[in-house]
């Protein structure tokens, strides 16, 4: 199989990179603005690398498009105090240039592996969110966080309506707060602009105050890569054409915590490391409002967990790795790498 992956130095696709050269005769057609994540990746003979932007290198992108099986399309702007501070960015490049992108797979109908987010269910009132039943909420248009809850939803509508009227075969993933090794880089987390596990370890490291944003009451539901990864090598494998034109949830629902449970269980993993053990002071844990945070733009989302029944049912999938153990693989990971 030929696999195309748009952002493939990303979070998640070096970890796909990584894991398909490592488990599979397939071949990688990958596009980045950069390699510093892609490791031995690059080496591999099966691994076919370009530096682009999805924006610029157009005839490269529609080339690979034709010659490849599936098509992964995983540039996006995910964090969001971007989605607050540069809204019109997380537009063009979410929604605009991945309908490029999709229009393309229509044209020469290619199967795409899409990924959505756990962001469509907003401030979803239910305990389990659910594919196939749950509503997607989100605030008023003067809350610009919202944005890329949008721009992924509409571009999961486009490509459902493709997908049922025969233009287009499909699957939508949506990954819950996965976390692991390069989540995000340690820079973008020196400017406080980085996914919550990211921006605690970098807090941790330059011993500054860990913030919890309105008390940190906030639950999310944290997912090791590893296991996600192996969520989307069966989607990827599509045995029986399992996942066709299906919309799959992939998230840890036993790894629930809240934010504040997070900075905590966090700095003791910190604590005990062996380069940190003897360290002579530790980050503090202190509240932030989210106004002074992340500006009046922010709103926050209370609780989110999903409902994996049907990544089970159509996969076998069972996500192993516990919070703790997620966790201290990610801080690690980091510090390794810092060191
Ligand atoms: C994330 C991002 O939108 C995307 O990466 C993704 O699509 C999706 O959710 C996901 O990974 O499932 P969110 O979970 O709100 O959204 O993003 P984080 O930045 O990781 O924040 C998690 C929570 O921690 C938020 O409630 C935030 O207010 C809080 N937070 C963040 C703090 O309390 N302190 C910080 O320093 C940073």
């Amino acid at each position: 199989m030929k696999v195309l992956i748009l952002g493939v130095n990303g979070f998640i696709g070096h970890h796909l990179t990584k894991r398909i050269l490592e488990t599979t005769d397939w071949s990688i057609y990958g596009m980045d603005l950069s390699d510093d994540r892609l490791g031995d990746s690059i080496k591999n003979p099966r691994f076919h690398f370009i530096e682009g932007d999805i924006s610029i290198n157009r005839e490269w992108i529609e080339y690979h498009i034709k010659k490849c099986d599936v098509v992964l399309p995983l540039v996006a702007i995910a964090t969001p105090k971007m989605y607050v501070e540069d809204p019109i960015a997380v537009y063009e490049l979410d929604f605009e240039m991945n309908l490029n992108v999709i229009k393309q797979c229509i044209k020469y109908r290619k199967r795409v592996v899409f990924p959505s987010t756990s962001e469509v269910y907003g401030a979803c009132p239910d305990t389990e969110f659910d594919e196939d039943e749950s509503f997607l909420c989100v605030g008023p248009i003067r809350k610009e966080r919202w944005i890329y809850s949008c721009c992924k939803q509409l571009l999961d509508r486009v490509i459902y309506a493709y997908g049922t009227r025969g233009y287009l075969e499909f699957t939508l993933f949506r990954p819950f707060n996965w976390i692991g090794a390069r989540l995000d880089s340690l820079e973008t987390a020196k400017e406080g602009s980085s996914r919550v596990v990211t921006q605690f370890i970098a807090d941790l490291l330059l011993k500054r105050p860990i913030s919890l944003v309105d008390g940190g009451h906030q639950r999310r539901c944290f997912t090791y890569v590893d296991d996600g990864i192996d969520a989307l090598m069966r989607i990827l494998e599509n045995k029986d054409n399992c996942c066709r034109n299906e919309i799959i949830n992939i998230g840890n629902p036993r790894n629930e915590c809240s934010i504040k449970e997070l900075a905590e269980m966090m700095k003791k993993i910190f604590m005990e490391h062996p380069l940190h053990r003897e360290d002579e002071s530790y980050s503090e844990i202190v509240e932030v409002p989210s106004e002074k945070y992340y500006g009046s733009g922010y709103q926050d989302i209370y609780a989110r967990k999903p409902s994996i029944e049907k990544a089970r049912r159509l996969l076998g999938w069972e996500p192993k790795f516990d919070l703790e153990e997620s966790l201290r693989r990610t801080i690690y990971a980091f510090l390794d790498e810092y060191k």
